[in-house]
């Protein structure tokens, strides 16, 4: 165990927020020096990697894919920073890594449990190791390639749409040449995904019947739905599945701020009628992968096929703002907080 004297700012969560009211529960602390354990490395961290998921181990549950956080402790989520100390052979100061790590100026990363991964910028933005090069990047190439299985001429949807991960979705599922609809909450990021970044057509859940217009835009089904939301959007895209058609499961925004499990959809009998696949998927099972993803989606990057606007918001003391777009629909693509 390694002290350094060093004055670190961290977010802890004093009690589990109730839907998104985070800044009644989150409190930003100081200490005035940092316990760094033999075996782990400390990083002064640029960027933190906003992530809807990461909502879900802010609730009590215990059969998530991820245990809670304990109250009161350092919040955390993705961090990019530099090696500032390093107790671990495999890791020297100055060093850039992406990792886990607390939501502070400083993280303390384990190596074993903490997936650092060493990260060059001379050629890349270093915030693209938390884009298009990071787990959202091989999260959406999973979701439309693996999971998704989508293929030239399927019909794609995808939800959650402006946001992050679902805008490398739906420009993946082109490059794979699909006919790509997107839902989205606003028609400002219904027109954006449309004419920027190449999707077919989009609807907006909170003005628009999502069925209906699906059954309009897409009359012959939809071969792949990459569902981000679960709840009413996926009864409506489940109303419109193509026979043999795929579900691949990413995300439930729809119930990240809840104890209990979710509900199932209420037209889950369609998955027989229709013979459909449903199937989750989760980036920490295919993290080790990034040197297979990586020259992929850099290909794609460098050809202008796949592009990801960040909106940084700066300083840590502003987090919960930052954090907070992700479920209030504020934001269209990646969220960091810059420090
Ligand atoms: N499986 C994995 O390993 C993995 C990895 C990364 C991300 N994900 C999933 O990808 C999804 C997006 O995450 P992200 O971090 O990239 O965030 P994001 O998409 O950048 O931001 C979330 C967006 O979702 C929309 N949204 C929020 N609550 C919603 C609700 N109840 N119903 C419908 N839309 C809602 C909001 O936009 P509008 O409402 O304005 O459309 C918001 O902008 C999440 O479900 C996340 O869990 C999964």
């Amino acid at each position: 165990m390694t002290s350094i004297d060093q004055t670190n700012n961290f977010w802890v969560m004093n009690s589990m927020p109730k839907g998104a009211n985070f800044a009644e529960c989150f409190e930003i602390k100081q200490e005035s020096s940092i316990e760094v354990p033999s075996g782990s490395i400390l990083t002064k961290n640029h960027y933190l990697s906003m992530d809807a998921g990461t909502r879900m181990v802010m609730t009590d549950r215990e059969d998530s894919y991820l245990p809670p956080t304990p109250i009161g402790e350092k919040l955390f989520g993705t961090v990019l920073g530099e090696v500032v100390h390093s107790n671990h052979p495999d890791f020297n100061v100055g060093e850039k890594l992406r990792s886990w790590g607390q939501w502070a100026d400083y993280s303390v990363v384990d190596p074993n449990t903490m997936y650092p991964s060493k990260v060059d910028d001379s050629k890349t933005d270093l915030v693209d190791y938390v884009g298009i090069l990071g787990a959202n990047g091989w999260t959406a190439y999973v979701g439309v390639i693996e999971t998704g299985r989508a293929k030239a001429g399927d019909t794609f949807v995808v939800s959650a749409a402006a946001g992050c991960t679902g805008l490398l979705v739906g420009q993946i599922a082109k490059i794979a040449g699909c006919k790509v609809i997107g839902i989205a909450g606003s028609d400002e990021k219904c027109k954006l995904i449309c004419n920027e970044f190449g999707f077919d057509g989009a609807i907006n859940y909170k003005s628009e019947n999502v069925s209906a217009k699906l059954e309009s835009l897409c009359p012959e089904g939809v071969n792949v739905y990459c569902d981000h939301v679960g709840g009413a959007i996926t009864e409506a895209v489940f109303d419109n599945m193509a026979l043999f058609g795929t579900v691949a499961v990413s995300g439930l925004l729809d119930y990240y701020g809840s104890s209990e499990r979710s509900p199932g959809p209420k037209n889950y009998d369609l998955v027989l009628m229709k013979r459909l696949r449903i199937e989750g998927f989760f980036s920490p099972d295919f993290y080790r992968r990034e040197h297979e993803f990586n020259p992929i989606l850099r290909r794609w990057m460098d050809a202008g096929l796949i592009k990801l606007p960040i909106q940084p918001t700066k300083g840590l003391q502003n987090l919960v703002d930052a954090y907070s777009k992700l479920f209030d629909g504020r934001n269209i693509g990646k969220v960091v907080v810059e420090l």
